[in-house]
């Protein structure tokens, strides 16, 4: 019998620091019912104390959650535990995650705490989290760069206090495999009762070690990963949770545990969160990459045909590659339509958003005839949109663009119900629209990041873009998808402008 290893996600907590990424809270409960579906043991849900919002996000993944444990972080200070506390409180199973530096540049520079300062708050914030749930965690945040006398003495004392799980994050990525699988194993060595705890590990992605420090750590006892989907994270992100779990179960002869995940969940997870964050997969990424499973040279091709063995060490179908067959047609009805949804996990809200969902739907099937998970996903995403969070709508566009000519935009909109015109020039059409948009809206935004993917394959393939704006120093990252990348376009950057009206300014749990 192996060891369980237990996965928690961070992507709707950590991943969300990421710039841009933040999602809304009907957002995050798609992919937290996704995470369940794949039966992830703990979700991080969020830092309720961030805002009302992400409060409320926190509660309601709570609410909706059954089979996986539901986290909430907080710092380790009395409201920030309290907010936790009551977010999870309608969880099955609720946690609260709660952390404090312990690297001497963190305490003295960050924190301005004596180490002496440090253990009595993280103890006292194990008291105050115990008095809600009795699944606590605690984390020594940039353990990596602490002292392991200053962990020893910590984590001691936070067992003591009731810690159920102790986390030992390489916050800033500086580890590399075998010192962090010796400060795992020292640990587990030296820590009074280290074997009422589960050990986790928190790897961020700055040297390319995540992945590699993760399961050296595993190998030298540490029994849950943090980790996320497509390794979203601050920076260059966390430790990928595809990669985790495909790396136990395929090499089963090497790792002493395995995991519960449903593997032909993670593509679809995989794409998900790509497309609700707007962050792109890269090609070669493992797994989950378009080219993971894609032989190109004739030897490689001919090898799989020969004996798939040759050089495929995993099944594409056992991480749910093609599962995103075609599912709905412009002869599906109303019912398909909504049975399609709810299998996908997305609940709409009232039989008026329903009948408009499906009329784009019905639009969208006259263009472009096979429509797949995907499709839905985007179709939703524009969809549901409140009128609280549309300030900006597209009505109507018209592009002009020809050899010799300068491309030209003529938008019509509705801002905050009223209806405006404009007209402008571009060095492109893409150009000329932000153009006529910005003519109208007068935002004052500065663009950081265009890009544009094909949601799926076949030239008939929505284009779904992410435009990244930037407002007073905060990021948001805003996305549309249509069959006409110039109105995918369009819609992005309005999407943007409206998270940037609507979103609430948030704390950030490590600052
Ligand atoms: O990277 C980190 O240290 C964290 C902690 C809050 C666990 O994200
Ligand atoms: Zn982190």
């Amino acid at each position: 019998m192996k060891d369980a290893l237990i996965i928690f996600d961070t992507t709707l907590r950590d991943g969300e620091q990421s710039p841009g990424a933040s999602m809304t809270r009907e957002e995050k409960l798609r992919i937290a019912r996704q995470l369940e579906r794949m039966r992830v043991d703990v979700i991080e849900a969020g830092f309720a104390a961030a805002s009302n919002g992400d409060f409320e996000a926190v509660r309601s993944i709570a609410e909706a959650i059954k089979e996986s444990t539901v986290c909430s972080l907080a710092r380790a200070n009395e409201n920030d535990i309290r907010r936790s506390g009551e977010a999870i409180r309608p969880a099955a199973r609720g946690r609260i995650h709660t952390f404090i530096a312990t690297s001497p540049i963190h305490m003295e520079k960050k924190l301005r705490m004596t180490p002496d300062q440090v253990v009595e708050q993280a103890v006292k914030a194990i008291g105050w989290a115990r008095e809600y749930t009795d699944d606590v965690e605690f984390s020594a945040e940039d353990a990596g760069r602490s002292e392991l006398d200053f962990l020893v003495r910590i984590f001691d004392a936070v067992i003591q206090a009731g810690a159920r799980t102790i986390n030992v994050p390489d916050t800033v990525g500086y580890n590399v495999p075998e010192q962090y699988a010796a400060t795992i194993r020292s640990l587990i060595e030296r820590v009074p009762n280290s074997d009422k705890v589960v050990w986790s590990v928190h790897c961020h992605n700055d040297l390319g070690l995540a992945v590699a420090n993760s399961l050296a750590a595993v190998c030298a006892g540490a029994r849950q990963v943090e980790c996320t989907i497509n390794g979203l994270g601050e920076r260059a992100g966390n430790a990928a949770l595809e990669e985790i779990v495909m790396a136990v179960r395929t090499r089963a002869d090497v790792f002493p545990v395995e995991t519960r995940i449903d593997t032909t969940q993670i593509v679809p997870a995989s794409k998900l969160v790509s497309q609700i964050t707007g962050y792109p997969v890269q090609p070669n990424k493992a797994i989950v990459g378009a080219n993971a499973f894609a032989h190109e040279s004739g030897i490689h091709q001919d090898g799989v045909l020969k004996h798939r063995e040759t050089y495929e060490i995993m099944r594409a179908e056992d991480v749910g590659w093609g599962a995103n067959k075609l599912v709905l047609g412009k002869h599906s009805g109303r019912n398909a339509f909504r049975a399609r949804l709810q299998a996908l996990g997305i609940e709409i809200e009232g039989e008026e958003t329903l009948n408009h969902a499906f009329a784009r739907f019905k639009e969208l099937a006259d263009k472009k005839h096979e429509i797949f998970d995907e499709d839905l996903h985007a179709l939703i995403r524009d969809e549901i949109v409140t009128p609280e969070t549309e300030h900006f709508r597209l009505v109507s566009s018209r592009f002009h663009s020809e050899t010799g000519e300068t491309p030209r935009a003529e938008l019509t909109l509705v801002i905050d119900g009223q209806e405006r015109q404009a007209c402008a020039e571009g060095s492109g059409p893409v150009d000329a629209a932000f153009k006529a948009i910005e003519a109208i809206a007068a935002s004052g935004s500065e663009l950081l990041l265009y890009s544009v993917n094909a949601i799926t394959t076949g030239t008939d393939a929505q284009g779904e873009v992410t435009v990244r704006l930037a407002k007073e120093g905060r990021v948001m990252d805003g996305q549309g998808a249509d069959t006409d990348i110039i109105v995918a376009s369009a819609k992005a950057y309005l999407n943007a402008l409206n998270k940037l009206q609507t979103s609430a300014r948030r704390l950030n749990p490590q600052i």
